[in-house]
């Protein structure tokens, strides 16, 4: 009898320890900012990985810039309108969301991160009406998809 009030006492003092690391953790997590929310692609896979793309994507916008702008060339997995077509928000009324509204993909982080981006003064910030985002995924070359994701990857490093 005395034995088991003893394993009971035990049993407590255990639950209360964990009790009081679990509390500890949770507690050190809501005090940790909350992350922001952003809204789920509409199509596919990302040109590279999301970490990767959390991470590097204003490099790869910009290497695409650089390429399209200054060589002439088009990288199409950094294509600006690639990344509108896939991250396109619906805005209940079928259609989509302009950078005007906070609900857009890339203002997600942005507004958290409190980052400001001139690129859609002069780029579209929602998909073309006419052009489905699963036309637009098709003619990305997986070669080209390939070559950013390994640009990406260096720049990550
Ligand atoms: C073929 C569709 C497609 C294209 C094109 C695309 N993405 Fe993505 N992207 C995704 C998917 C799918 C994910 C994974 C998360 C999800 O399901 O929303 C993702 C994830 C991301 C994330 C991480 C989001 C998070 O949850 O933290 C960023 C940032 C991002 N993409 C930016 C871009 C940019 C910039 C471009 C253009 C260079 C681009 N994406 C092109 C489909 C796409
Ligand atoms: C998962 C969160 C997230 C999403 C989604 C996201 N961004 Fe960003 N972006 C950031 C953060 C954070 C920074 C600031 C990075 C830094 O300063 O190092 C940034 C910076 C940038 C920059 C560089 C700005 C500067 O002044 O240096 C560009 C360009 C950019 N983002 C473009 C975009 C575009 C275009 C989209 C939508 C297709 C997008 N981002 C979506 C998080 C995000
Ligand atoms: C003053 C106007 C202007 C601003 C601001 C601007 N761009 Fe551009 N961008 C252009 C023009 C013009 C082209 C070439 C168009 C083409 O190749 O069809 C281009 C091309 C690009 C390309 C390659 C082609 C494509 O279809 O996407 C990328 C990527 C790009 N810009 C990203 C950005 C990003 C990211 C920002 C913001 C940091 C930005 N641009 C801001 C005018 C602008």
């Amino acid at each position: 009898m005395s034995e088991r009030s003893s394993l009971e006492r035990l049993i407590v003092v255990v639950s209360l320890l964990v009790m009081t690391v679990l509390a500890g953790i949770i507690g050190a997590h809501a005090g940790e900012v909350p992350l922001p929310t952003v809204p789920k692609a509409t199509a596919g896979s990302c040109v590279a990985p999301p970490d990767v793309m959390r991470r590097s994507h204003m490099s790869m916008l910009q290497h695409g810039r650089d390429l399209s702008v200054r060589q002439g060339e088009r990288v199409e997995g950094g294509r600006l309108t690639g990344c509108i077509d896939c991250h396109a928000v619906s805005d209940g009324k079928g259609g989509h969301e302009t950078v005007s509204s906070p609900q857009h993909f890339c203002r997600a982080c942005h507004d958290y991160a409190a980052v400001k981006v001139d690129c859609f003064e002069c780029h579209a910030s929602r998909p073309e009406p006419k052009v489905k985002a699963s036309d637009a995924t098709s003619e990305v070359p997986a070669s080209a998809l390939a070559a950013l994701a390994d640009y990406a990857e260096e720049v990550a490093r």
